[in-house]
């Protein structure tokens, strides 16, 4: 029957406890192999040059910006000491529009001071040279707190020339080019890192960062003992996981499916972020289409007929998959959103849409808690305790607009990490303000060695 179909086309998405067991394992040992010196090329673990949450003293006048997510965002940040409530922020949203985003990387870089330009002409600081904090979401080499080589884009960006570059440099030669201001760039800071240091701003027990948006990456605070790269065996640093490219070395080969693999195929970098690829915003709804369509083959659904529609790939965005999971939706507004997208549904056609939106995200929420036990798991065995208090802060439109994943990711990590009772903290200002927080860190560390 219909119903025997589906489940066995979802079957292979329903994980048990075992295989999720299995996949914290698999990122421990995973985060153990990108610690050492000669590191890993799936899980990176990069260095980021941060050796402490926020203490209150920051203070002073920041520029910020924040690029890698659904928005690309100018901040001004001004702390007042010890004063974390008084802390004044003015931003505004830019687009980067597809053909910059894959662009050239000199165009994409032009385009961004010419953002700049606009939004210090919008505060009316065009003379103030001000410090600033780049929160850029890729995986970033650092050797220091500015100075960052990007590894390799991942989402949906693949500007040419700035793999293998300093995006420090670039930035500073775009600000040159424009000869029209000038800047002080004093760190380059990963969004998870920004989020971690937003939240721990205002909550202390905040040592990790979470981003469950576009992308899927987290970031802790690990004993510098253990970060073989780094000389140094006091304190700790922060180490951005890069735990998108976790299974990149084919370890979760295992629990990937068809769709999966499909995905991954037809993606701007095939082979690479399979961890991110069947957890994050940018790839749950191509999972879904994947599905459907094979459903629609095999003659179950929409009575057969694959339309234009269906085959346009990135039509199920995150906020259509939030919606149409939503709890207080009737079916009929189901319909109505697939009517919306072009997909002609009878009734029965929404229950089995609705269910594969379901199972994505379902499972999605459970990889992602399972990364997560890891994690806490380790900070507790680092620091020798046999309970372990600690928050995460979390950023992305997935964490924030999805009606279930928070929910089933904070409860895989309780069943997973059953010696940790962890905290979450949803970042209200995005890693803008972190990055404005480093920066004046930053800044402090700078005059003190003068
Ligand atoms: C916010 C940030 O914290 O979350 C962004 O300020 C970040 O830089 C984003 O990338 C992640 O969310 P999304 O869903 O926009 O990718
Ligand atoms: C991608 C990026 C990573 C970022 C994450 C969330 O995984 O490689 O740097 O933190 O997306 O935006």
């Amino acid at each position: 029957s219909q119903k025997r179909k589906v489940d066995e086309t979802l079957s292979p998405f329903r994980l048990s406890h075992e295989q999720l067991q299995l996949v914290k394992a698999r990122m421990r040992a995973g985060l153990e192999a990108g610690l050492k010196r000669k590191g890993s090329t799936a899980i990176k673990m990069l260095p980021s040059f941060v050796y402490r949450t926020p203490d209150g003293t920051e203070h002073g006048k920041y520029l910020a910006l924040d690029l890698g997510g659904t928005n690309f965002r100018a901040l001004l940040v001004n702390f007042k000491k010890g004063l974390q409530q008084n802390t004044r922020l003015h931003h505004k949203i830019y687009t980067i529009p597809l053909e910059i985003m894959q662009g050239t990387g000199e165009e994409l870089f032009d385009h961004i001071v010419q953002c700049i330009s606009d939004f210090l002409d919008y505060m009316g600081m065009k003379n103030a040279r001000l410090p600033l904090g780049f929160t850029f979401s890729f995986p970033c080499r650092q050797t220091s707190l500015d100075a960052g080589i990007l590894v390799t884009w991942t989402k949906g960006f693949k500007a040419t020339d700035c793999e293998g570059e300093d995006v420090v440099g670039l930035l500073r030669e775009a600000i040159k080019r424009r000869e029209e201001f000038d800047l002080d760039v004093v760190a380059v800071v990963n969004d998870t890192v920004g989020t971690m240091m937003t939240c721990a701003y205002e909550e202390p027990t905040c040592e990790i960062g979470l981003i469950a948006g576009t992308g899927s990456n987290a970031c802790y605070m690990e004993e510098m003992r253990n970060i073989e790269m780094i000389e140094g065996d006091e304190g700790r640093m922060c180490v951005n996981m890069e735990w998108g490219a976790f299974g990149d070395n084919g370890c979760l080969d295992d629990i990937r499916t068809e769709y999966d693999r499909a995905v991954d195929d037809f993606s701007l970098n095939p082979g690479k972020q399979r961890y991110e690829k069947m957890c994050s915003g940018m790839y749950l709804g191509e999972i879904v289409r994947n599905i459907l369509i094979d459903m629609t083959k095999r003659g179950f659904l929409f009575r057969g007929q694959i339309s234009e529609t269906l085959k346009t790939r990135g039509i199920f965005e995150t906020k259509f998959l939030s919606q149409i999971e939503s709890d207080r939706l009737a079916l009929l507004q189901v319909r109505s959103i697939l009517q919306h997208l072009g997909l002609d549904s009878t009734c029965d056609d929404s229950i089995i849409v609705k269910e594969v939106c379901g199972t994505v995200s379902h499972r999605a929420a459970q990889l992602c808690g399972a990364g997560m036990a890891a994690v806490v798991d380790k900070i507790r065995e680092n620091r020798g305790l046999d309970h372990l208090n600690i928050t995460v802060g979390v950023d992305g439109t997935l964490y924030k607009l999805h009606p279930h994943f928070s929910r089933i990711m904070h409860q895989t990590v309780n069943e997973l990490a059953p010696q940790c009772n962890v905290n979450f903290l949803l970042s209200e200002d995005g890693s803008g303000k972190g990055a404005a927080l480093i920066t004046a860190v930053g800044c402090r560390l700078r005059q003190e060695l003068n």
